[in-house]
């Protein structure tokens, strides 16, 4: 009965859901077409429906936050539909933390942003596991946060630290090194746990432990001064279990991989938010 106090009381104020997908390296630019050519219609088809017959509040979906985000060649496509259907937002899957010079390769916030590009994904796993560290990291949200843009942290434990129960312990590690010395627009921080054992293996976080750890998170994000931290769950998402996820009450979206490739996939989830946020 507590319990379900608490998570009513967790929905109620619950202004936002992020429905976020990471692309990874996958979709050559003329998918992107197809991609969208096949979300926007359906997206905009049951939206209209929905909310025409009242069984969706305009209200609802205007607390549902997408974002998508998009390997950088796969941009200007990924934008003209963006710019099309504004419900849809593009990121990036990394940044540079300068924004000029001799960084070969490198890609800046301040280009992103000419380009209408203000959100990025920072530290994702797969980017740690090619060797960037917590004090890359920290420098990257910074040249983010400089800029006026907005920062999706991925942090997350490993398997084995999973199985010695020190996921607490390295959360705390990296939320400490990502967010040092960052004093204000914290607001545009949204943090994603991503645990590395449940990452693309189709084996999701149990929705207790994610419950838990993410509670966990939220408690150490206030502590550094956070007034309302967002947290959203990544690792295995998909429309069989999204709906679970959000029951528990402290999870503010969703961080979606593999199940992002797909428009129908990646729908149903959006409207699984949906319909829980409407109940
Ligand atoms: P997954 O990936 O949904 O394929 O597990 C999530 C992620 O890495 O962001």
């Amino acid at each position: 009965m507590k319990e379900e106090q608490e998570n009513k009381g967790n929905k109620e104020k619950q202004e936002k859901i992020y429905v976020m997908g990471n692309w990874k390296m996958n979709k050559l630019p003329g998918d992107v077409l197809s991609f969208f050519d096949k979300l926007i219609p359906n997206l905009r088809k049951y939206i209209n429906e929905k909310t025409k017959n009242g069984d969706i509040k305009l209200s609802t979906i205007k607390k549902l936050e997408t974002i998508i985000a998009v390997p950088y060649i796969d941009m200007f496509y990924a934008n003209l539909y963006a710019n099309e259907e504004k419900r849809i937002k593009i990121a990036a899957q990394d940044v540079f933390y300068k924004n000029e010079g001799s960084y070969t390769g490198e890609i800046s916030p301040m280009m992103l942003k000419s380009i209408d590009v203000n959100t990025s994904i920072v530290g994702h796993s797969e980017r740690r596991a090619m060797g960037e560290t917590g004090d890359i990291i920290n420098k990257k949200i910074k040249a983010l946060l400089d800029e006026n843009m907005k920062v999706i942290l991925c942090i997350g434990e490993n398997a084995e630290d999973f199985k010695k129960e020190n996921t607490k312990k390295v959360l705390k590690k990296e939320l400490d090194e990502a967010l040092k010395d960052i004093s204000d627009k914290k607001e545009d921080i949204i943090v994603a746990y991503e645990p590395i054992w449940a990452i693309g293996t189709g084996e999701s976080c149990s929705y207790d432990i994610a419950k838990d750890v993410i509670k966990y998170i939220k408690s150490e994000m206030i502590k550094k001064g956070f007034s309302d931290p967002k947290v959203v769950y990544g690792g295995s998402v998909n429309s069989e279990n999204s709906t679970s996820y959000l029951e528990t009450g402290v999870i503010d979206g969703f961080l979606i991989g593999t199940s992002s490739l797909n428009p129908n996939e990646f729908l149903k989830i959006y409207i699984n938010s949906a319909k829980f946020l409407n109940k």
